[in-house]
């Protein structure tokens, strides 16, 4: 019944919008104008009314401002007679329909709810039409057979630093702090791998950045602006061999050495620091619009991640020892700034880099400083960044990276404890890893961490690693190891992505070990796929078949990386089972359903 009925009003979707969008009428032109003070003016009154109350009842097309429109408009003598109609949904409730002749239209607000599709005005050309669409998300064709050595699926997109659930990028450790599942921030490794893969994509796909060199002590010093109790040189580094800046003043806040500035668009930050306990730095950020709105952004040695009052943002980059080794520091100064208005819930709108300038940068305390640049981007050293923090921050006995948070999946399942691994965490590692490894010209602390951390996907979820089996006998890794297994999609083919690219990049016995995982892995993807297939759509995950719950149906997006991630693996792998699969649910976007009997 239902798709009849939506195919109908799919040919009949100009007509039937223009019931709804009075002001749509005059353009269609098998429709009439209904013209003012005679049915048609009092009609519009009631249908203005009729919407208000289905605005209240959470429709999201705004209708009164086309009405409005078309009352003024009005003026056409011509009619078309139509009827209100009451349209009986299932026998449960009654909503407002017009009749015209032998056609009913029904608001669009209402299908919009009833079928979740969605629908906007939009003028270009010359005049405006209605959009209807199926879904929301987009498709990404893979130009050409996927490497690993390029960009990762369309991670160049990815802003990971900027969303809400970022609460910062720790200073210590130049990687991100999420707050999804636990509001005081944690670290979470798929988050961590997200960024360093977006930053790695981005390199491959952005324009050459601009760095302007504030100093680099090579050759006379940067005009510092030094107070009488405070001292500032040229020196030898003996650990690097180049020169560097030496500094020293007072730790307290004003009397540091400085450099005024008036710099404007670039607002990445980079430099290599040695500083003595207590020491900190602070740039100084101005609005461009209002002059008196001054952030200062302080890095301040201490554990702390972030906190900020008023104007003055604090991040701790840890704790200082001058006889450490040389640290290199990248910030995005915005980001930052974002971070500590969001801390106080002050960050109504944000800045845009074009309304902000650096006017200034201070040191306090002792140090060493080396390079100071402010650059429009910096994505490389925000990669190895991520892939340092995966080095460092990997179990060593396991290979695994935790996931430091309690995690309920679904109701029915147990509770995931704090340390659990998850097979995409660990994939996207691997992804980072490998890249990194490539990168570097053969490092090999990454591919040590990388061949590490295959050893979770032979270990199963119920014994703390993430493989599971289907029916007890087709193996899958888990981005969630629940019990019972949840046999989750995009997580899963995440971690095949990642093991693919260690298995292309790695040198021979590494890439063995994870060839075999990978092709274990697409053995199972192919015989497991269209469980995930409901004929429109598809699901998330196989909580239906694992614990006899309703279906978890993918969102678009989710369904939308599912397509992504198929049209990805086809470039890799020409079994046709990928590329017809991707085809139907590419087809499902846009309302097309498999056949009934
Ligand atoms: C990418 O990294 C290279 C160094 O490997 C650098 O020269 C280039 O400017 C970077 N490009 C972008 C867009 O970040
Ligand atoms: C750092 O600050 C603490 C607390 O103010 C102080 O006790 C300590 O002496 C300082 N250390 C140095 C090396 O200045
Ligand atoms: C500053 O950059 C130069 C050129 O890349 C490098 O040789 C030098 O070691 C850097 N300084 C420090 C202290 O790392």
């Amino acid at each position: 019944m239902i798709r009849i009925n939506l195919k109908v009003l799919l040919l009949s979707l100009c007509a039937a919008v223009a019931v709804v969008t009075l002001s749509l009428w005059s353009r269609c032109g098998e429709v009439v104008m209904a013209s003012r003070g005679r049915k048609g003016g009092a009609q519009t009154a009631e249908w203005d009314a009729a919407n208000k109350k289905m605005r209240n009842g959470q429709m999201t097309v705004k209708f009164d401002s086309y009405i409005g429109e078309a009352l003024e408009r009005g003026g056409s003598s011509d009619l078309q007679a139509y009827e209100e109609i009451d349209c009986h949904i299932n026998g449960e409730y009654s909503i407002g329909c017009r009749k015209e002749g032998g056609e009913i239209y029904l608001p669009f607000s209402f299908l919009h709810k009833y079928f979740e599709v969605y629908g906007k005005l939009a003028t270009y050309d010359g005049y405006e039409r209605f959009e209807w669409s199926h879904s929301y998300s987009k498709v990404y064709y893979p130009k050409g057979k996927y490497d690993p050595r390029g960009v990762f699926m369309y991670f160049e997109n990815y802003n990971v630093e900027v969303r809400d659930r970022v609460k910062c990028v720790s200073a210590t450790e130049g990687v991100p702090v999420s707050t999804q599942w636990e509001i005081q921030g944690y670290y979470y490794p798929t988050q961590i791998a997200q960024f360093g893969l977006s930053h790695y994509s981005k390199n491959l796909t952005e324009p050459e950045p601009r760095h302007t060199v504030l100093e680099d002590a090579e050759r006379d010093l940067a005009r510092w602006i030094i107070p009488s109790d405070a001292t500032l040189t040229r020196e030898l580094d003996g650990q690097t061999g180049n020169h560097v800046v030496k500094f020293s003043s007072p730790e307290t806040y004003q009397n540091g050495v400085s450099l005024k500035l008036d710099h404007v668009l670039d607002f990445v930050l980079s430099l290599n620091v040695r500083l003595g306990m207590n020491s900190s730095f602070t740039v100084v950020l101005q609005s461009r619009e209002k002059r008196d709105q001054v952030f200062q952004l302080h890095y301040i040695c201490s554990e702390l991640l972030i906190s900020a009052q008023d104007q003055h943002v604090y991040h701790g980059i840890g704790n200082c020892d001058q006889n450490q080794l040389w640290r290199r520091l990248t910030r995005d100064l915005v980001v930052d700034l974002h971070k500590g208005l969001a801390y106080q819930n002050r960050l109504k709108r944000k800045f845009s880099r074009s309304k902000l300038k650096v006017i200034g940068l201070t040191f306090r305390g002792m140090g060493q400083l080396d390079n100071i640049t402010l650059s429009t981007s910096e994505h490389l050293s925000q990669f190895y960044d991520a892939a340092q923090w995966l080095v460092n921050h990997q179990d060593a006995s396991t290979g695994g990276w935790p996931n430091p948070v309690r995690r309920r999946v679904a109701p029915g399942m147990a509770d995931l404890e704090p340390g659990w691994y998850s097979a995409m965490g660990q994939g996207h590692a691997l992804s980072v890893l490998a890249r990194a490894y490539h990168h570097s010209g053969g490092d090999t602390s990454y591919l040590k961490a990388a061949v590490t951390g295959l050893r979770p996907f032979n270990i199963a979820s119920s014994a703390g690693g993430v493989l599971a089996r289907f029916l007890e006998h087709i193996p899958w890794y888990e981005e969630y190891p629940t019990q019972p297994a949840s046999f989750v999609l995009n997580g899963f083919i995440y971690a095949l992505l990642g093991l693919y690219d260690l298995s292309v990049v790695a040198p021979s016995t590494a890439s063995q070990q994870a060839t075999q995982l990978f092709k274990q892995g697409m053995a199972s993807l192919k015989q497991l796929l269209l469980l995930y297939d409901t004929g429109s759509g598809t699901t998330y995950d196989l909580r239906h078949f694992t614990l006899g719950s309703a279906p978890n149906l993918a969102r678009w997006d989710y369904h939308a990386t599912h397509v992504n991630q198929l049209l990805l693996l086809a470039t890799i792998d020409h079994d046709p089972l990928l590329t017809v699969t991707a085809e139907r649910w590419i087809g499902y976007m846009s309302g097309k359903r498999a056949a009934h009997n």
